[in-house]
């Protein structure tokens, strides 16, 4: 059973895809510092799966400790980095944070390897494309100049990745786009965790009608779209999983595209923000109270993913829809009013 080393591996993205990699016969292995997650997020994963996943505690920032995980653990086949700084309004305010732990932690772990075979599945963002000028967007839209250093950090790292692929011969390697991940495992024991007030849509969402948030700020409804609304792309986070499985199943076939490769995961279906809370508001069987305020300043006004190349080369295709991804982020949402977790 090949190890996979799961990095962030108790992180919102992460944790679901710890269950589906085991799900697919793997045995996953987690690094977090946990600097933004909870260990708990450990017991709800067994509570899915039966098994607590082998953890370790440090930070990929630290060489030493790094280079010693991964010459003390030569039977790890496969990694999935998640782990990075990940809020693009911090970022802002503190760019040298996003460079240090973002470039070091990918640095040490490509330098650990030197030398070594190793699949690596890489956690990049639709962000690379900014505001696309053809809609859906390919993996073949060109980067623009990224809009925050959390943007950046994204780009850079895949042209470090690019690079060292093209360079040494033992990095195998490729890089996902996410576009919009929401919602929940369905069984409610794992879900997004946001420490303190959400930057994101969906967890504002839920945390207002759960009554934590007293309205959702929609930032803006005047954007050049059908109903004036921003345009995104969910995707939901078991879906998004599954594609993290399916690339290190095509690295370990071997990718006929070459060492380096990058897809799109995304549903390739927009949705506007008041679709969404429609969506939201169908499911939850409630009315969601929010109001129209100003734009958000860098937000892009529609954003959706062309799936073909991820349907045909990856082998892998989202299967879940709108209402699955509201349902079960809802019922994430009432789970922890019950069982709060940190
Ligand atoms: C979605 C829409 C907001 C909150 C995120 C990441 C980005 C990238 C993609 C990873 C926008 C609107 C939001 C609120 C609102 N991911 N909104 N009120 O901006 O697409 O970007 O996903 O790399 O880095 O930040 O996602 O959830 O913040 O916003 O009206 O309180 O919801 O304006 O139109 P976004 P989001």
């Amino acid at each position: 059973m090949s190890k996979i080393l799961v990095t962030g591996g108790t992180g919102y993205i992460g944790s679901h895809t710890v269950v589906e990699l085991y799900k697919a016969g793997y045995t996953p292995v987690i690094i977090d510092n946990l600097s933004n997650s909870n260990i708990k997020m450990l017991e709800q994963i067994e509570k899915i799966i039966g098994i607590k996943p082998e953890f370790h505690q440090f930070d990929l920032c630290d060489v030493e400790q790094t280079t010693a995980f991964i010459n003390d653990n030569p039977d790890i086949s496969g990694i999935i980095h998640f782990a990075a700084s990940k809020a693009v309004g911090e970022s802002v305010q503190k760019p040298l944070k996003y460079y240090h732990n973002n470039f070091f932690s990918l640095i040490n772990l490509l330098e650990a390897y030197q030398g070594k075979k190793i699949n690596f599945v890489f956690s990049s963002s639709c962000t690379v494309y900014g505001e696309p000028d053809v809609l859906p967007v390919t993996e073949s839209a060109p980067v623009k100049k990224a809009t925050s250093p959390y943007g950046n950090t994204k780009q850079i790292a895949e042209e470090i990745l690019e690079e060292s692929a093209a360079a040494y011969n033992n990095y195998n390697i490729i890089a996902l786009r996410y576009f919009n991940p929401v919602g929940a495992h369905e069984s409610a024991l794992i879900g997004e965790l946001p420490i303190g007030v959400p930057q994101n849509l969906l967890p504002f969402i839920t945390q207002t009608a759960i009554g934590k948030r007293e309205k959702l700020t929609v930032f803006g409804n005047d954007f050049d779209t059908p109903d004036g609304y921003c345009i995104r792309d969910f995707i939901h986070v078991v879906d998004l999983a599954k594609a993290h499985v399916a690339a290190i199943q095509l690295l370990e076939k071997g990718n006929p595209n070459g060492k380096y490769d990058v897809f799109n995961v995304g549903t390739g279906n927009g949705y506007s923000v008041l679709e969404a809370i429609k969506a939201f508001e169908k499911v939850s069987g409630q009315a969601l109270n929010y109001e129209v305020g100003p734009r958000r300043e860098g937000d892009i006004v529609k954003v959706y993913g062309d799936v073909t190349k991820s349907s045909k080369e990856l082998g892998w295709k989202a299967e879940l829809g709108i209402e699955e991804m509201m349902s079960s982020a809802w019922k994430w949402e009432n789970y922890l009013k019950e069982n709060p977790i940190g």
